[in-house]
């Protein structure tokens, strides 16, 4: 990419680091600088329309350029643009999109706990797990244990969830209380002729023996997605969920759903733990809630999570615990309107409606040669790359296609060499054969260089 002298990409090479990239190769190369955005398609600032297809991060539900969005934080802004929920003070905003998640949710929950990323809905889940097992009277029950490839977010804890190496090494994580246990990927993770079912079943076993292991008595919490994202998309073998719940249940270990991709429609329900049946106590709630218009996230937890805390905190006289923006006011009418949104043109019906098509066109991709696996659920999906040129650099395949995906007008994310697929829930159906025809000549491009 050119970077002229003051120019936006040299303006920010200069001043501005970026998240998941490498700052040496940012020096060289700057970044692409995305200028506005409609529907499901977004704009470079050389006049360069892309498809978006992933939503942004995974995010974007109602599409870019969503004017009632807009019009709803402008009312906000103009009624009270801030207020905060700290000590015994509140707004109306922060109170309606409680209440509304509550309702939402698909399992009965008590508390919805306002914070700003999935990463602090996470970190904060930590927080009243460790406090609520002290409430209880049970100090020595303080470790967590998520999965290898789950993603969780970046902050100190929630950085430990995350099962990917990226995000411990040199930082120095994880934190020793946080463990993790097998990812399901049955393709890499499968034994020698081990069949899909028996290895749904060992995962459970291997977390079993990972408690049994540690003490019983020292494990808080279990955290997982759904369906993973950020590890490449990982759809759980069948009977994983119906084998691993039990686990928990056995030993009274809370169970928290981290639906910050699944949540408001993704997987076809509203929430992937409806379409995995799940029970969780806590569930982490983010990015399609607000659409990402504004940073805010959710932590929802149930009775059982709460009482105790409700007792620790009038025993200690405060819950010490809390942002600025919890709950802004604005980030709160922006999500009730986009909830709104999603309700009244029936988001997850339309995701229900084109997933067949989303889902055939992802699995065509597999009819290229570098294409080894195709995974997906509703509208989310990946396709995972190979080619022996290029085995030895991880990540190298998948950073090429992403390239030329760019080149031809489509906006996905390797994730090492698995392409995702996660557009926004609005796309229609001609705009997934769009999306995928891109994607097909992407290939193709890339296979006929290689
Ligand atoms: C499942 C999941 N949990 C948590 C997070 C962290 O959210 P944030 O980036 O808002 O901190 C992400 C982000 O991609 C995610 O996909």
């Amino acid at each position: 990419m050119a970077q002229l002298p003051n120019s936006l990409e040299a303006r920010d090479t200069a001043f501005q680091l970026h998240s998941y990239a490498d700052a040496r190769r940012q020096e060289e190369t700057g970044a692409l600088v995305i200028d506005k955005g409609d529907g499901i398609y977004v704009e470079d600032i050389n006049g360069k329309r892309y498809i978006e297809g992933m939503a942004g991060l995974w995010s974007v539900a109602v599409g870019f350029g969503e004017k009632r969005l807009v019009e709803a934080a402008v009312r906000q802004m103009e009624k009270l643009p801030y207020y905060h929920t700290f000590t015994y003070k509140t707004h109306g905003p922060s109170i309606e999109l409680a209440e509304k998640l509550v309702e939402m949710a698909p399992v009965p929950m008590s508390k919805a706990y306002f914070t700003n990323s999935g990463s602090e809905a996470n970190d904060t889940a930590i927080k009243l797990i460790w406090y609520r097992s002290n409430a209880l009277g049970q100090p020595e029950r303080k470790k967590i244990i998520s999965r290898m490839r789950g993603y969780h977010g970046v902050t100190i804890a929630s950085a430990s969830l995350t099962g990917l190496p990226n995000n411990h090494r040199s930082f120095d994580l994880p934190l020793p209380q946080i463990l993790h246990t097998t990812s399901p990927h049955y393709r890499t993770m499968k034994k020698d002729g081990e069949s899909e079912a028996d290895f749904a079943k060992r995962c459970a076993q291997d977390l079993e023996d990972l408690i049994l292991s540690e003490g019983p008595e020292t494990i808080a919490a279990f955290f997982a997605e759904p369906v993973m994202g950020a590890g490449g998309v990982v759809v759980p073998p069948d009977g994983y969920w119906e084998a691993v719940q039990p686990v928990l249940k056995k030993y009274d270990i809370l169970f928290v759903a981290d639906e910050v991709i699944c949540g408001f429609g993704r997987t076809g329900n509203m929430f992937g733990t409806q379409t995995y049946n799940l029970q969780p106590d806590m569930m982490t709630l983010s990015k399609a809630l607000s659409s990402s218009y504004q940073p805010i996230s959710a932590l929802l937890i149930n009775d059982k999570v709460y009482q105790p805390i409700a007792d620790e905190s009038h025993k200690i006289g405060v819950l010490g615990h809390g942002y600025t923006g919890s709950g802004h006011p604005v980030a709160a009418a922006v999500a009730l309107e986009n909830l709104k949104i999603i309700e009244e043109r029936d988001l997850v019906g339309h995701v229900k409606a084109i997933a067949p098509t989303f889902q055939k066109r992802l699995a065509g991709l597999a009819e290229n040669p570098l294409v080894i696996e195709t995974r997906g659920i509703g509208l989310i999906g990946a396709a995972e790359l190979t080619h022996e040129a290029l085995a030895a650099t991880p990540g190298a395949l998948g950073a090429k296609t992403n390239a030329m995906f760019h080149e031809k007008g489509l906006i996905s994310r390797n994730m090492l060499d698995a392409m995702a697929f996660c557009p926004p829930l609005i796309i229609t159906e001609a705009q997934v054969n769009e999306m995928f025809d891109i994607a097909e000549a992407g290939l193709k491009a890339v296979q006929d260089s290689m």
